[in-house]
Parts: C-alpha cells; sequence; structure tokens
C-alpha cells in the first residue's frame, strides 16, 4: 500500500532527527528534508547569520516558511524538524495534517552529551548546554506532545534502534490505515 504522508520526526537539538532521518529516508527511498537547511537555502544565509541578524523571531518567521514548503512537497518525504519548530501552533497543524509525526523523546542530559560544547547554535550559545537544554524541553514538552502521533524514546539506544522503531511506529500507522 502506498502513503504519501510525509514521515516527520520533531524533538530538540541533539536528539538525532537528521541521523534517524537519514537512516529513515534510506529504508523507504524517499528524500530527506531538512527545514534548517530550507531555511538557509531560502535566506543564503547560516542559522547563526540568521539569529545575528532578525533575531530569533526573524529565524521563525523563516522557519514557518520552510515547514510549510517541506509541507508541500508532492513527493513523499522524511522531514527533519528544526528542534523549535513545533512551538508555532501552524506549524503543527501543518505538519500533522501532511505528515506522520513522531516526537524522538530525549531527556536533556543526553541530548547534552550529543550536541557537546561550541555546537554553534544560537539558543544554546554562552550557556551549560545541559542546562539549557532542560529549560527548553520543559517548556516545549507540551507542543511536541501536541505534535506528536507517535513518541520514540532515544534514551539508550542506538540510532539504528531508534530508527527501527520510528519505522515501526510509522508502518503500524500504514497497516491500520483505512
Ligand atoms: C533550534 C534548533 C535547531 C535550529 C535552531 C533553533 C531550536 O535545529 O533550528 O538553532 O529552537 O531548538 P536542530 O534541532 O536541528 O539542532
Amino acid at each position: 500500500m502506498s502513503d504519501e504522508r510525509h514521515l516527520v520526526l520533531v524533538g530538540p537539538m541533539g536528539s538525532g532527527k537528521s541521523t534517524v532521518g537519514e537512516r529513515c529516508a534510506r529504508r523507504l527511498e524517499r528524500p530527506l528534508v531538512d527545514t534548517d537547511e530550507i531555511v538557509e537555502a531560502q535566506s543564503a544565509s547560516t542559522i547563526a547569520e540568521i539569529f545575528r541578524d532578525l533575531g530569533e523571531r526573524g529565524f521563525r518567521e523563516l522557519e514557518r516558511r520552510a515547514v510549510a514548503d517541506a509541507c508541500a512537497s508532492p513527493t513523499p518525504a522524511v522531514i527533519a524538524c528544526g528542534g523549535g519548530a513545533v512551538l508555532d501552533e501552524s506549524n503543527r497543524e501543518e505538519l500533522r495534517d501532511r505528515g506522520f509525526v513522531v516526537w524522538l523523546d530525549t531527556p536533556a542530559e543526553v541530548a547534552a552529551e550529543r550536541v557537546g560544547e561550541g555546537s554553534g547554535r544560537p539558543l544554546l550559545d554562552g550557556a551549560a548546554p545541559g542546562e539549557r537544554l532542560a529549560v527548553l524541553a520543559e517548556a516545549r514538552a507540551r507542543a511536541y506532545r501536541d505534535a506528536a502521533h507517535a513518541v520514540v524514546e532515544t534514551a539508550g539506544r542506538s540510532i539504528e534502534a531508534v530508527a527501527d522503531a520510528v519505522m515501526d511506529a510509522f508502518a503500524a500507522r500504514r497497516e491500520t490505515r483505512a
């Protein structure tokens, strides 16, 4: 059975969206679309430059357009979203509407280990990543929950095991489709 929905990965910085997304894209033989990459391509600037020049608000506007463009793609894709994309209600609606959304739920300390110090991510600049990620996790938990059709816990699991769990959730969804 063919399923035209996108497979969408959401979760905090350091949850493995890009690497897990790559694995899933390969297995599904779909393109991997990364909203951060769309933002950078459309504005011909890096994420860090956008935050510096336009602030987080300006970045979120560009991100909204990138999410809409990714969702509008007629080719079913795997979409890896920037960690804060779910904060915007219209993004959540669009992603849920056009895709099957999986939240890579990742404790802050695990995410911090993965991103490390000096990752170049503007929201982690000048702060201990673990502390900052813990604050963001608390503030964003509701948005992730509202966005997600399925939750996959990533702590203590390899990238391959997380990709397996995502694929299982996606397949289960496809099987229960009328
Ligand atoms: C952000 C996450 C980043 C990027 C930007 C803001 C966030 O993407 O979109 O720095 O608000 O959590 P990754 O989750 O891919 O690192």
